[in-house]
Order: structure tokens, then C-alpha cells, then sequence
């Protein structure tokens, strides 16, 4: 969480590029930004809170700067706590991308020693202990690996002093990358996106490197002993750089409509690595499924499928249960993490947790380069293209498309997966048509000013459900909740009153009798029935259709959810890309 960008190279007025890329990163957090330039002796810094939207920045010609949008962690969301911080001459600038697990103790200590904080923020010690090894005689990369050195936790630290045409950056865990420009400049950032106009070259910092920006050069030193490392470059990737709306309203509903392009694409692109996966699976001692929000709901979808399809067990955890689970591993055992960004903390750690224990990892990641993607010894990428909702949508259907046509291979009928995957991105395409998409604003209308809404489903429609759920919430911030089907005669029915809307998944399988009964039980106590599926019943109130694709129903049951959600937002007035508190790469604990 939390987007870093820096420059040193030839631009006299960098502080508005700054901003401009700081746009680009503010999927990782929009709570508030600042921008920080050298400027006569001292560090002259604009911060505000809120997006960036229309602001521009106001601050000195200089050619070298940084600037961060926030995700708080640490202290509320006030002009105080936004980043850059500096020290107590205001000749020191950090910014920060994690969490500084002992910042208690190292504050205590500071103030001790007489530096006066501005903030409540964690980050603002390390310009603090900065300032103290550059008293010592220290250079700014000494100081900052010193500094570094003091901190507990995952994290990413960017430091500028008044002095020096420099910038210095390190992290661990945390992602950066170094970018060369053909022009003279040298930038770095959280993610390779924002370096888009700025570099043709890049260098992904690992996590024991400590890197020396300059104009136009860079230089990478093993944090520790400060020996030089050398410099791969790899080039800026070019599916990075499409970031147009393609002349839709928002991202999500880019990127929702992008998903029979994508599903397309990997039923037709994706068969060698959709039989290596399959491979690692079945030499494995024992496959996990894991990934957080949305991504392990694809994993929990991914457990029925391989049982139905393949007959085959794998464990499904929850991403941040992971490590709880860990001692079921084994060097046999293959770890399988979901992931959009390949930043998600929780993963991270799952998988570090993984290989300690000799384990095989394997990645079903959207981001190529990204941590996970560096990290696992098989990737199977989604090439989904960027996505800049904050909410997952193709990168979810990617990654069920995946692990669908891997059960099907899995079950030595590998065509037959392919084809499923090719007929629900048709069905998707008929689903995106006017007359469908008015039919789900009508939905919508009808339920705009719900309070609560529930959404079941049973089998392989029970993790959509949940998925379902959770994109409805955090687009609209109408409470909804997914449950199994059968569970809400176990307590939660004494939430449905009179007009509760409940949507129930029915598609044509094993599940179709049993469901329906559930929405009976529902409707007798005042539901207002919305169900989804490709044969309609006296249940439901509003029924939206959707075309019989067997086992790849998970996917085009998805879109109407997503649709909803997005057209709720509307409704009730919200940005469906930036919903409030949320984050895109969730790169904190
Ligand atoms: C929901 C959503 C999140 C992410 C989760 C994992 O729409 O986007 O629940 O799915 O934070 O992110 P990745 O897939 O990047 O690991």
C-alpha cells in the first residue's frame, strides 16, 4: 500500500511530473499525497489530503524530487501525516511504503534525544535516525542503510537530502523499481507503471539491495556491506503503458468489459503452462490454494473444481491463515498463490513460510515482475493487462478460467476445458450487450437503497457467492454477505425482514432443487428475490439470465455481480475505482 515515485534527471520543473506519476500509483492508496523538492538550503514539501483529482502542485523548479500517495496505517488521514516527512532541520525528506513494527521504541528514543516530530505517522522516524547518521559524517546512502538497519518489519524507504543530486532507496519485501530513462534521468517507483514516459529500462530491487539514483545512472549495492551488485536491466514491459478507458466512464467497467478478450486469449494462448501446472499438481505430496479477498475465493472455486472435474483434493487457506497451516508442508507439497498484483503481503509471507519448509511454489499472478512472480519456481501469468480498479474483476475471472482448464487437464480432457472457458467468454459478450446491462441498472434501481443483502449459492456456486458479496460491499457499501446455501437455516435467516434482497445463484446443476427451497424459506419471511442463473422460477422477483455453461458457470455468474455492484455505486454516488479505505496492492500485514 502506499505508491512511491522519485526522479533525478534533466526536467527543470519536475514537481507537476511528479504528480502526474503519483496518479498512476494511486490504486495503492488515496487517503492523501505530498511532493517534496530541494529548494534553496532546505526541503520545500506540498502535501494534501483527499485524491489528487484536479490538484496541481505548487513548489520550486528543481530536477529531483519524490512524492508518495498514502494508505494510513499509522495515524489518521490529516496534512500532518501525509509523506513526505522530514527531519527537524527540514533537510532530510523520506517517504515510506509498510510498516515500521518497533517505531514506538525508536521514537521514544529520538525524543529523548531532543528531535521534535510533526506527525503520528511510523514512517517519520526514519528521517529522524537519517538525520543523526548524516550528523555523524555519514553519506546519505550510509545513513540510510544505517537507518534502515533499525527498522523491524516490511518495508520501502526513499531518502533525499538537500545536498547531492541523489536519491537513495531500499526496501524489503516491499516492491520498488529503479527505472533508466533514455534521456538522462534515473526514477524510481513502487510499481514499473508509473515509470511509463519516464524509463525504456528497468531494475527490480531485491530485497537486501540498496540503490544510488543519479541523473541518468543508478548504481546497486548489497545493503549490508554496501559491496556493489550489478544492474540487470530489463525492459519496460509494453502492456504496462495501456492505461486509457477505452471510452468507458470507469476502470471497472474497462476492465469487466475486457473479460471475454482475456478468457478468449487463454483458452487459445495458455495450454503449455495450463500442463506444467497440472504436472506440478499431480508430482506433488499435496497442493494448497491460497490468495486474499477475491483471489481466494478464485482458490476456494479452484478446490470444488478440481474435485468435481479431476476428482482431485486440494487444500484451499485463506492467504492470511496461511502461516497457521504451515506445518502440514512438506518438501513435496506445492504451493499454488493466487494473486492480481503479486505484491500481497499475506502471500508474500505465506510463501516465504512455504519455502523454509522446501516446498514448491507456484504463482497464478496478473503482474509479471511483480514479487510473487520473481519468487515462485512456476508461474502461470493471466495477462490480463493492467488492472486499475481497485476492485478485482478479470483478474478474477483469469484466475478461475486457469484453474478450470487445469482440473480439465488435470482429468487428461484438457479441449474440453479449453472450449468451456471459450464458450463463457461468449456468453460474457452477449451479457455486456445494452439490453443485459439494462436490466442489471434496473436491479439495481430496484435494491439502491438497501441497507443489507444477502447472496447464496451452493457447490461450485457458493464461492461466487462470496465473491459476489464482497464485490457488491466494497463497491457500494451496501452490507452484503455470501453464505453456502444451505447455512442460512443455521442462524441467518433472522436477518431477512420484509424487502431484504437476496440473490440467489441457480444454475442448471446439482445444486438447482436445493437452492430454490432455500429462496422459498427466504421469500416466506419477506425477501425480495433476485436470482441469477439460465432458467427462471415463480421464486424469484427479478431473475437475470444467464447463458448454461456447466462447469464454467463460476464465470459468467461473476458478471452479473460485478455489474451490480458497479451500478449500485453509481446510483447511490460513489467512485466505483477508488472505494473509500481501500487499497488496490495490499502490501501491509
Ligand atoms: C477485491 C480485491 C481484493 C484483492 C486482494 C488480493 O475486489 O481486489 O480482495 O483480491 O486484496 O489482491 P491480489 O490479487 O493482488 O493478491
Amino acid at each position: 500500500m502506499c505508491g512511491v515515485f522519485g526522479y533525478v534527471g534533466p526536467r527543470r520543473e519536475i514537481g507537476p511530473a511528479i504528480l502526474g506519476a503519483l496518479k498512476a500509483l494511486e490504486y495503492r492508496g488515496y487517503d492523501s499525497w505530498g511532493v517534496a523538492v530541494p529548494a534553496d538550503g532546505t526541503i520545500a514539501v506540498q502535501k494534501e489530503t483527499g485524491k489528487i483529482g484536479g490538484a496541481s502542485v505548487n513548489l520550486p523548479p528543481a530536477t529531483r524530487g519524490f512524492g508518495h500517495t498514502r494508505w494510513a496505517t499509522h495515524g489518521g488521514v490529516t496534512v500532518e501525516n501525509a509523506h513526505p516527512h522530514l527531519d527537524c532541520g527540514g533537510r532530510v525528506a523520506i517517504i515510506h511504503n509498510g510498516i515500521i513494527e518497533n517505531f514506538r521504541p525508536l521514537r521514544a528514543e529520538l525524543e529523548a534525544r531532543g528531535h521534535q516530530f510533526r506527525s503520528d505517522t511510523d514512517s517519520e522516524v526514519v528521517a529522524h535516525l537519517i538525520e543523526e547518521f548524516l550528523d555523524e559524517g555519514c553519506t546519505l546512502l550510509h545513513a540510510t542503510r544505517n537507518a534502515f538497519q533499525r527498522l523491524h518489519g516490511l518495508n520501502a524507504v526513499i531518502a533525499m537530502s538537500v545536498d547531492g543530486d541523489e536519491l537513495i532507496a531500499t526496501k524489503s519485501m516491499s516492491p520498488l523499481v529503479v527505472g533508466i530513462g533514455s534521456d538522462g534521468s534515473a526514477t524510481i517507483a513502487s510499481d514499473a507503471m508509473a515509470l511509463q514516459g519516464f524509463a525504456s529500462d528497468l531494475h527490480y530491487l531485491e530485497d537486501d539491495e540498496i540503490a544510488w539514483i543519479g541523473a541518468g545512472e543508478i548504481a546497486v549495492y548489497e545493503r549490508d556491506s554496501l559491496r556493489p551488485r550489478s544492474v540487470s536491466l530489463v525492459p519496460l514491459p509494453l502492456e504496462e503503458r495501456d492505461l486509457s478507458l477505452n471510452g468507458h466512464q470507469h476502470y471497472m467497467s474497462k476492465e469487466m468489459a475486457e473479460q471475454p478478450d482475456v478468457l478468449d486469449r487463454l483458452a487459445t494462448q495458455s495450454e503449455p503452462m495450463i500442463r506444467e501446472l497440472a504436472r506440478a499438481i499431480e508430482d506433488s505430496y499435496g497442493t494448497f490454494l491460497t490468495g486474499c479477498g477475491t483471489a481466494s475465493y478464485a482458490a476456494l472455486t479452484g478446490s470444488y473444481l478440481f474435485s468435481r472435474i479431476a476428482a482431485w483434493h486440494v487444500n484451499f487457506v485463506v492467504g492470511s491463515e496461511f502461516k497457521y497451516h504451515e506445518h502440514f508442508l512438506r518438501d513435496r507439497s506445492f504451493v499454488l498463490a493466487l494473486s492480481q498484483s503479486g505484491e500481497t503481503a499475506d502471500i508474500l509471507e505465506a510463501m516465504r513460510a512455504a519455502r523454509q519448509h522446501g516446498s514448491r511454489l507456484g504463482a497464478l499472478v496478473n503482474t509479471r515482475n511483480s514479487t510473487l512472480d520473481r519468487m515462485a519456481d512456476l508461474s502461470v501469468h493471466l495477462d490480463a493487462g493492467p488492472e486499475q480498479c481497485v476492485l478485482s474483476t478479470k483478474a478474477y475471472t483469469a484466475k478461475v478460467s486457469v484453474l478450470l482448464m487445469t482440473a480439465y487437464a488435470l482429468a487428461g480432457r484438457a479441449m474440453e476445458g479449453q472450449l468451456l472457458v471459450s464458450r463463457a467468454a461468449t456468453a460474457m459478450r452477449e451479457m455486456l450487450a445494452p439490453a443485459w446491462v439494462d436490466r442489471v441498472r434496473a436491479t439495481a434501481e430496484a435494491i439502491r437503497d438497501a441497507n443489507h443483502l444477502f447472496v447464496i449459492g451452493r457447490g461450485l456456486s457458493y464461492p461466487t457467492a462470496l465473491e459476489a458479496a464482497l464485490k457488491i460491499k466494497e463497491v457500494s457499501y451496501v452490507h452484503a454477505e455470501g453464505f453456502a446455501g444451505g447455512e442460512l437455516k443455521h442462524g441467518v435467516i433472522a436477518l431477512i425482514t420484509e424487502g431484504t434482497p437476496c440473490v440467489v445463484y441457480a444454475p442448471n446443476d446439482e445444486t438447482r432443487a436445493d437452492i430454490i427451497s432455500g429462496a422459498m424459506e427466504l421469500r416466506s419471511r419477506g425477501g425480495f428475490m433476485i436470482g441469477i442463473g439460465s432458467e427462471n422460477d415463480p421464486v424469484f422477483d427479478i431473475f437475470l439470465e444467464t447463458p448454461d455453461v456447466g462447469d464454467a458457470s463460476p464465470l459468467v455468474q461473476a458478471l452479473p455481480a460485478q455489474m451490480l455492484g458497479y451500478h449500485l455505486a453509481l446510483l447511490r454516488g460513489y467512485d466505483p475505482d477508488k472505494p473509500r479505505n481501500l487499497a488496490k496492492s495490499v502490501t501491509v500485514k
